[in-house]
């Protein structure tokens, strides 16, 4: 079995040149047809496609750079390097870098807001895969930066571009075809609100979650080819804009992967009562004419989709919503500063 160290080795390692400090911008996601379901958790390789819509300027900023000795800084706090969230950036680091690599610094920060609630390791791993690529020289195309950004966090092969993009989920063992790749949209008119219900830290890691859905639900065999045919149907709607088929189905999509979690023995989940009351509310103010539909992750908050001639509608309908323009010339993904 191929494991991380040997697809990093045979991709990166003869590219490296001496590292020299690099900034890099990669904006978060959210799945608009969801990945929920590993079938090989070392590879970090999903049962099904996704697809999502990037968020503009909510994302990461990341420096790598030369340093004495390695430190992390996240959000203007130091980092131990036994933390959990720590232990996954640095072991990514040592993918990336080889296992006889010069000691870094790196610093990080979230431009999301904290009050949105939305953690966010696909823009984390994305902007890291990006700021390594720009300090060590190896100038990867984001395909391949998205298929090792993978072995780091599953969503973020989708932050390497702005707009809408789609993770195929590939059918190699060793995962050289997982990765993403950006979807061209007939229209920039799609607007994100954020809702915020549950803004703490989340009880399971996404990563558990899925694990303990796929190994317990009973409804879980039936996911992965809804997920995959939902996939395509969304990347249709998206590429011919039709906003109504993809509001629709990315709603049921969504809802369909936390039945599957309500399933699990035991159930998980993520959504609390202010998470139903946020869909009762939607679902009323659709009955009233309001095009506008929800999607929810592994967490509380509920996103809403809409197109920018209801933006005013939902700001009346949801003023506690924080709107996105994820097309409002956003800056670019990559690296946006060499020293
Ligand atoms: O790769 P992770 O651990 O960020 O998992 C993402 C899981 C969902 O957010 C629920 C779905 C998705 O496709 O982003």
């Amino acid at each position: 079995m191929t494991t991380p160290t040997e697809i990093f080795a045979r991709t990166v390692h003869d590219r490296l040149s001496p590292p020299r400090a690099v900034t890099a911008y990669a904006p978060s996601n959210i799945a608009l047809s969801k990945y929920w379901g590993k079938r090989d958790a070392a590879l970090n390789l999903p049962l099904n496609s996704s697809l999502s819509i990037s968020l503009g300027d909510w994302g990461t900023t990341t420096t790598v750079a030369p340093a004495d000795r390695d430190t992390l800084i996240f959000n203007d706090k130091s980092l131990d390097p036994d933390a959990p969230a720590a232990a996954k950036i640095w072991r990514f680091v040592d993918y990336f870098a080889g296992p006889e690599r010069a000691p870094l610094s790196i610093t990080t920060s979230n431009t999301i807001p904290t009050a949105a609630g939305l953690a966010s390791s696909a823009s984390g791993f994305a902007a890291l895969a990006l700021a390594l690529d720009g300090a060590f020289d190896t100038a990867l195309a984001p395909e391949t930066l998205s298929m090792l950004a993978r072995m780091g966090s599953g969503s973020a092969t989708r932050s390497f571009w702005h707009g809408f993009a789609a993770w195929d989920k590939g059918v190699a063992p060793d995962g050289h075809d997982s990765h993403g790749r950006r979807v061209a949209a007939q229209s920039t008119a799609l607007r994100i609100a954020i809702v915020p219900v549950d803004t703490g830290p989340k009880a399971h890691s996404s990563r558990d979650g899925m694990n303990h859905t796929v190994a317990t639900s009973p409804l879980f065999p039936a996911w992965p080819d809804r997920a995959d045919a939902d996939c395509a149907a969304v990347e249709a709607a998206v590429t011919d804009w039709d906003f109504k088929i993809l509001g629709t189905l990315a709603e049921a999509n969504a809802l369909a992967m936390h039945a599957t979690m309500m399933a699990a023995r035991p159930a998980l989940t993520y959504l609390k009562p202010g998470s139903w009351q946020v869909l009762e509310a939607l679902w009323q103010a659709r009955g009233a004419g309001l095009n506008a539909y929800a999607t929810m992750d592994a967490g509380a908050n509920v996103k809403l989709i809409f197109e920018s001639t209801s933006t005013d509608d939902v700001a009346v309908a949801f003023p506690q919503a924080q709107i996105i323009n994820p097309f409002g010339s956003p800056q670019p993904v990559g690296v946006v500063a060499n020293f």
